[in-house]
């Protein structure tokens, strides 16, 4: 079969379940570089074609210690670069609160650093606390994606400011550059005036790759304009797959190919010895939980204190602020669905932080992704395994050989870029 999974590992540094690190001989620190190495060189190992590191920008003490306890994405990954050759590298920098010529630098940087494996995570940031550090009101949900489309078309103009053999380093003549092959950008926008160029050439992947997760209609409307990799939120099968046929669709009335663009639902996977045992494995994980951890990452997912309503009653009727629509909408539609309760509700949310969760043996996770994959319900998953460093092995070790036995999965790394790996082409110059 042409048509491959393709796989991220969504790290935190630690675990994604949020009590994975109190899991017997789970690994328990968030800022260990050394972790993240090891996280890192399995996925390799499982030629992943990607680690995402996400990242937010204020310090939630009542939430999953990940939030709190983290390394700067970006310093992380290029540190990862130097011990690991073919994975892609992709984090989170914020279109609210950074600046896009500082984005530019970043992400070609890690490019030029990794040979061709930077991935830029774009998010509008739903936390509003993120503002009082660094001296704004957070702005609407409006504004902030008004805001990241042009950060966008700022930074990929950035990207491109230089033809790819401006640097032409004569030492006979003693010139460096072929100023004739490099241009300003000279941008002036309603959020940005920005003269450009960037001073780096042009980077190996000539655009890093671009990387969105935004569950609103915006978010849906920027992912489908410029991302090359969608990460989405989605609880079932039937969902999944209706998400998918829109965004495509969405992405199609941009002008753009659907193909080029990967959509990656999030998926928790608990294997076991059978599925009975990945049960267990849950239960034990859940058993770790404490509900006010629950309550608070509850409350934070939709915007809305739930802390005073009863935890074993029905949901109750919500009204959402502005913050983040896409979990909002995914968890309280699976909650009533499922005719869950509050308490319900918190637990699926703290396990897997509002993702799916997909319990069984390896050939029940194989059988499932596989199903996702074939009948166009996702191009591959973002793989968040609940602690590490056993939860990844175990996906690696069990799940990826029969992934690859089935034919929809890499025997081997056919490029060195992540655009490669996506099977992107390097793009021309954007005229
Ligand atoms: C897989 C995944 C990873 C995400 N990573 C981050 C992140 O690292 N930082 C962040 O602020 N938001 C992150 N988000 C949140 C969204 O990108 C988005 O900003 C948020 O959901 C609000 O936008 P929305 O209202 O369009 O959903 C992530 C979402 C998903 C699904």
């Amino acid at each position: 079969m042409d048509r491959q999974i393709h796989l991220g590992i969504f790290t935190l540094g630690t675990g994604n379940h949020t009590a994975g690190w109190r899991y017997p001989g789970a690994d328990d620190s968030f800022t260990d570089l050394s972790v993240n190495q090891r996280i890192a060189a399995t996925a390799e190992r499982g030629l992943f074609d990607l680690m995402f590191v996400g990242d937010g920008l204020s310090a939630n003490l009542a939430s999953h210690p990940s939030y709190t306890v983290r390394l700067e994405p970006v310093t992380m990954l290029a540190a990862l670069a130097m011990t690991t050759a073919h994975i892609g590298l992709g984090a989170t920098m914020s279109t609210t609160y950074s600046d896009p010529y500082t984005v530019a630098r970043a992400f070609a940087s890690l490019d030029h650093i990794s040979n061709g494996r930077a991935a830029w995570n774009a998010v509008t940031t739903a936390a509003a606390a993120s503002g009082g550090n660094f001296g704004k009101v957070h702005p609407d949900h409006d504004t902030r994606y008004e805001r990241a489309e042009e950060f966008i078309e700022v930074v990929r103009g950035l990207w491109d400011c230089w033809d790819d053999d401006a640097v032409i380093r004569d030492r006979k003549t003693g010139r460096y550059l072929d100023v004739s092959r490099i241009r300003a950008l000279n941008h002036v926008g309603k959020h940005f005036s920005v003269r450009g160029p960037l001073n780096m050439g042009r980077c190996p992947q000539g655009q890093p790759v671009i990387l969105q997760a935004g569950g609103s209609d915006p978010g849906h409307a920027l992912a489908a304009r410029s991302a090359d990799v969608v990460f989405s939120v989605v609880q079932d099968f039937d969902e999944a797959k209706s998400a998918y046929a829109s965004l495509k669709e969405r992405v199609r009335r941009f002008g753009r190919d659907p193909d080029k663009v990967s959509i990656l639902p999030g998926v928790m996977p608990i294997i076991g010895d059978t599925d009975a045992h990945a049960f267990e494995i849950l239960n034990t994980l859940q058993g770790y939980l404490d509900s006010s951890e629950g309550l608070a990452l509850l409350s934070a997912r939709l915007g809305v204190d739930i802390s005073r309503h009863p935890l074993d009653g029905p949901i109750p009727e919500l009204s959402l602020p502005d913050t983040s629509h896409g979990f909002a909408k995914a968890m309280l539609s699976k909650a009533r669905r499922d005719n869950m309760t509050l308490r319900d509700l918190y637990n699926l949310t703290a396990a897997a932080r509002g993702h799916w969760v997909l319990c069984g043996s390896a050939k029940t996770v194989a059988d499932t992704l596989e199903k996702w994959f074939v009948e166009r319900a996702a191009d591959g998953f973002n793989i968040m395994p609940a602690y590490f460093p056993e939860a990844l092995n175990d996906f690696v070790d069990q799940v990826v050989p029969e992934l690859q036995r089935r034919g929809v999965y890499r025997k081997a790394y056919s490029g060195m870029t992540l655009r490669d790996h996506l099977g992107l082409a390097r793009p021309d110059l954007r005229s």
